[in-house]
């Protein structure tokens, strides 16, 4: 692949969810992955699994700073839903009528009564084998940074510290006319909608389809990508259906690191990834340790 399909400049990313179009756009990543004497160790059989295991935990051992970019996936293990799976959100309902502004204005209580529901499901929700493999890979001497796609907050709860949210959060409500934003726990909630002391509704504080990424989040990605190289970068439980999600898994490669994708099945990704591990985030990522 030429040098010149290559995107441009990693920060700051494209626009996000615009119409998913990053799906359309992925195709450009592909077959990159050979440069830079990076090897890939994709679609070679069960055989090689622990192979791959070995040559990864072997990465790790020696990693200072490794980042991860984590989906639904890794969330899956603790009962929480993905979206593009054969059971997934996106399945059962129809993003454009649950997460886009025009469906709230449409009607606030509707869109409201499903993240209510998803709010009463992710208070049970507890740290699998996965988030708690994460935490457990930040050690004097060696960074780990994540970067969520998820609006839970398992990562914390596993004991995770730099944690940064790009969708959003399911406990978080805001309101777009005074930009108060307000840490909200109940559930169910009391009142659908919740109004702001404005006299507002609030909506859920995510990213919905057609909006922008927040720029704080994007912003701490961009330094991050500034304060030195990577040595490992673990893409774990997305599809990677979002172009900057690409871009920030490249961007990590260009800056040293092998990439892993850990996922059940083959992603977006395409020939970024060094190593695929194929297997539930649960069971994959403790054996890493
Ligand atoms: P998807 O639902 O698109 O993809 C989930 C990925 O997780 C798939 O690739 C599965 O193969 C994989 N997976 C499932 N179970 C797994 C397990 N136990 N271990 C590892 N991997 C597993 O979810 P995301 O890629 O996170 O945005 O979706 C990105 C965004 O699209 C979400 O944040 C959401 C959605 O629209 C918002 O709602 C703001």
């Amino acid at each position: 692949m030429s040098e010149e399909r290559r995107p441009e400049s990693p920060s700051p990313p494209p626009s996000p969810f615009k119409g998913e179009g990053a799906e359309e756009g992925n195709a450009s990543f592909v077959g990159e992955g050979a440069r830079k004497g990076h090897v890939s160790f994709k679609g070679d059989g069960a055989a090689k699994e622990q192979e791959h295991i070995a040559l990864v935990r072997e990465r790790l051992a020696a990693a200072k700073n490794v980042m991860a970019i984590t989906g639904a996936g890794i969330s899956a293990e603790s009962g929480v839903p993905t979206f593009r799976d054969d059971k997934g959100l996106w399945q059962k309902f129809n993003p454009l009528d649950y997460a886009t502004r025009e469906a709230f204005r449409r009607d606030p209580v509707k869109v409201w009564k499903w993240y209510d529901e998803r709010r009463v499901n992710m208070a049970q929700a507890k740290p699998n084998a996965a988030h708690q493999a994460l935490a457990a890979m930040a050690q004097p001497g060696r960074r780990v940074f994540i970067v969520t796609q998820n609006v839970d907050d398992l990562h914390e709860q596993a004991g995770s510290k730099e944690v940064v949210h790009i969708h959003g959060s399911l406990w978080r409500i805001r309101c777009e006319r005074d930009g108060t934003v307000l840490e909200n726990r109940e559930v169910p909630l009391s009142e659908l909608p919740p109004l702001c002391m404005c006299g507002e509704t609030m909506r859920p504080d995510i990213v919905w389809f057609g909006e922008d990424l927040p720029w704080q989040p994007v912003e701490q990605i961009r330094h991050y990508f500034l304060e030195g190289p990577i040595d490992l970068c673990l893409v774990v439980g997305t599809e990677a259906s979002f172009g900057y999600i690409l871009q920030w898994a490249l961007q990590a490669r260009e800056s040293g690191a092998m990439v892993v994708d850990v996922n059940p099945r083959d992603t977006g990704l395409g020939s970024i990834v060094d190593v695929h591990l194929r297997g539930k985030a649960g069971e994959v990522l403790p054996e890493l340790l």
